[in-house]
């Protein structure tokens, strides 16, 4: 239970600290700022892979789960980083990815050689009698599913990239193997652990066509055998340990689900991360369209999956960022106008919220989306296939980069802007993606002048500092608001009633008669005028506060 007032936060390795000068991020360059992560007061920090790949994914295709990649550092490196952390009170969290390896990685070469044992590791099919490929699935990251086994007439599955082959959950051999490189990082003094896409282990033995009309996804995704496989991965590892914290990434999984993963008596999982709350701008559901966010949808799933995970027993991580989606002040706030407003009221709309917060780096000083001017300076394998895909499909180019500019990841993964010069402080040399804005925003200028940071340290503390944070229960509140997504938490006898303006115009919020009392306090709000808790509250653009009633 101990994760309950803790913060996470996330280090994307490529992108933070360049110590060597080769234009990317390194495990030194981390070492070389923890005092600046400590400033923050975080708990734990969830770094991407940084294990051997050739990095058609960005380190999401391993080959060797058990070494550091040259290009970040060594084992030694690692080391010294877990230390230094361990010494200012920060824990480890390690991303595992055991749904794919990289086609590079040893059991599947051994596989391509004929080794059968290797060959169950993963899922090699024949094609259909009439030649078509296996099944009609489709890659996540465009095209098919399936891929050219060598020369050997079958069909690896991949259900992201073609080098990234899914491995066999079936086969307890993989299980033993996957397990094995767990506890290799946990005897090593990591604690924590992010897995990657979990729910998609537990696809069928038989794999058949998805039904044309029905969702593709659903029929490998979020299968009861997941939930076996969970508890199978805890007891074999980090379960003996009852401090460690642990978090499953969920493709398009269900609140019900999401229950089962976490109710700590399922001996599973501590907390889920879940997306449904980021595709509230993708129109009919596709991520490769352009349209503005909707914002009563947002609140109905905010408060559907609050609601339901706090009936349930269950507990969702919260989050706006990561290195996967473009910076949620693009999307659901005002980087022009606005900018340090609207990153404020977005950190304190999850922050005050039942689960536990994590921050993605450059949260903290109100990064925004880079200004690129044409799809060359794009690097992500999955930005630039749906550019292709969007320009087979019709759209003219000028229409599918303004729809890669508004989604693609490498929005996020830009490096982490330290000052203002040519490379933002990250690195000597050109790096491997271009800064473009960090003459406004950036780490320098944001401490000695600016007030995004010093606002998250404010959050971090309150949840330390107040149960009814960590603790309390959620309610909704003004679910009807047009422009506030406002809620509930209780604890005890005490009430926190919390108000987000989600909008650039001042709005009013009637509050009923219940909530009023003189014995009240403010204990956040992002502008420094007096607020004071009446029947009819003003809220000015983006702003949030938060009453305590007691
Ligand atoms: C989710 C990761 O966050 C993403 O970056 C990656 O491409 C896929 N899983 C596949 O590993």
């Amino acid at each position: 239970m101990s994760f309950k007032d803790k913060v996470i936060y996330q280090i994307y390795p490529k992108s933070f600290y360049d110590s060597n000068n080769d234009g990317v991020g390194d495990l030194r360059g981390i070492i070389e700022k923890v005092p600046y992560l400590s400033k923050l007061n975080i708990d734990m920090i969830w770094f991407s892979p940084f294990f051997v790949s050739p990095q058609y994914d960005s380190g999401y295709d391993i080959a060797d789960y058990y070494k550091i990649d040259p290009i970040f550092g060594t084992m030694a490196d690692f080391d010294e980083l877990v230390k230094t952390l361990k010494k200012h009170n920060i824990g480890v969290m390690l991303d595992m990815v055991l749904n794919h390896t990289s086609t590079e990685h040893e059991w599947f070469q051994k596989a391509l050689t004929g080794d059968k044992n290797y060959q169950d590791f993963y899922y090699i099919r024949d094609p259909k009698p009439n030649g078509d490929l296996p099944t009609n699935w489709e890659s996540k990251f465009g095209g098919s599913a399936w891929a050219k086994f060598g020369d050997t007439g079958k069909y690896y599955l991949h259900l992201y990239e073609k080098r990234q082959a899914d491995l066999n959950w079936h086969n307890p051999d993989v299980r033993k193997e996957l397990y094995k490189v767990v506890n290799f990082w946990y005897d090593r003094g990591v604690e924590n652990f992010r897995f990657d896409v979990i729910n998609v282990t537990g696809k069928d033995k038989e794999l058949v066509d998805y039904t044309p009309g029905t969702n593709p996804k659903l029929i490998y995704t979020d299968t009861p055998i997941v939930q076996d496989y969970l508890k199978e991965l805890n007891h074999a590892t980090f379960g003996k340990n009852p401090e460690s914290v642990t978090v499953g990434e969920m493709s398009t999984t269900s609140i019900k689900n999401s229950i089962e993963y976490t109710r700590p008596e399922n001996h599973e999982l501590s907390m889920v991360f879940t997306f449904h709350h980021l595709k509230v701008d993708y129109d009919h559901g596709q991520k490769w369209t352009k349209t503005p966010f909707d914002f009563k949808l947002l609140k109905k799933i905010l408060n559907d999956w609050q609601l339901g995970m706090s009936e349930g027993g269950g507990w969702n991580a919260l989050f706006w960022n990561n290195h996967d989606q473009p910076w949620a002040i693009n999307r659901f706030g005002d980087p022009i106008h606005f900018r340090n407003k609207s990153a404020e009221m977005l950190a304190t709309t999850i922050h005050l919220l039942r689960g536990t917060p994590y921050i993605y780096q450059g949260e903290e000083i109100g990064m925004t989306d880079p200004d690129y001017q044409s799809i060359e300076e794009y690097v992500d394998v999955e930005t630039l296939n749906a550019y292709q895909q969007l320009i087979a499909n019709g759209k003219t180019a000028d229409e599918a980069f303004a729809i890669i500019k508004s989604k693609s990841r490498d929005n996020s993964r830009t490096p982490m802007q330290w000052d203002n010069t040519k490379y933002a402080g990250f690195s000597q040399s050109t790096p491997w993606l271009k800064p473009t804005t960090q003459k406004e925003i950036n780490v320098a200028k944001e401490l000695s002048e600016g007030e995004i940071f010093s606002y998250y340290q404010k959050l971090i503390s309150l949840r330390k500092k107040l149960r009814i944070i960590s603790e309390g229960s959620y309610e909704p509140f003004i679910m009807e608001h047009e422009s506030v997504f406002g809620y509930v938490r209780k604890l005890n006898s005490q009430t926190l009633l919390v108000l987000n303006n989600f909008y650039g115009k001042e709005t009013h919020v009637k509050v009923p008669s219940e909530y009023l009392t003189q014995d009240f306090s403010v204990i956040i709000n992002n502008y420094s005028e007096k607020i004071n808790l009446t029947s009819d509250v003003e809220l000015k653009p983006y702003q949030s506060v938060a009453f305590l009633i007691s």
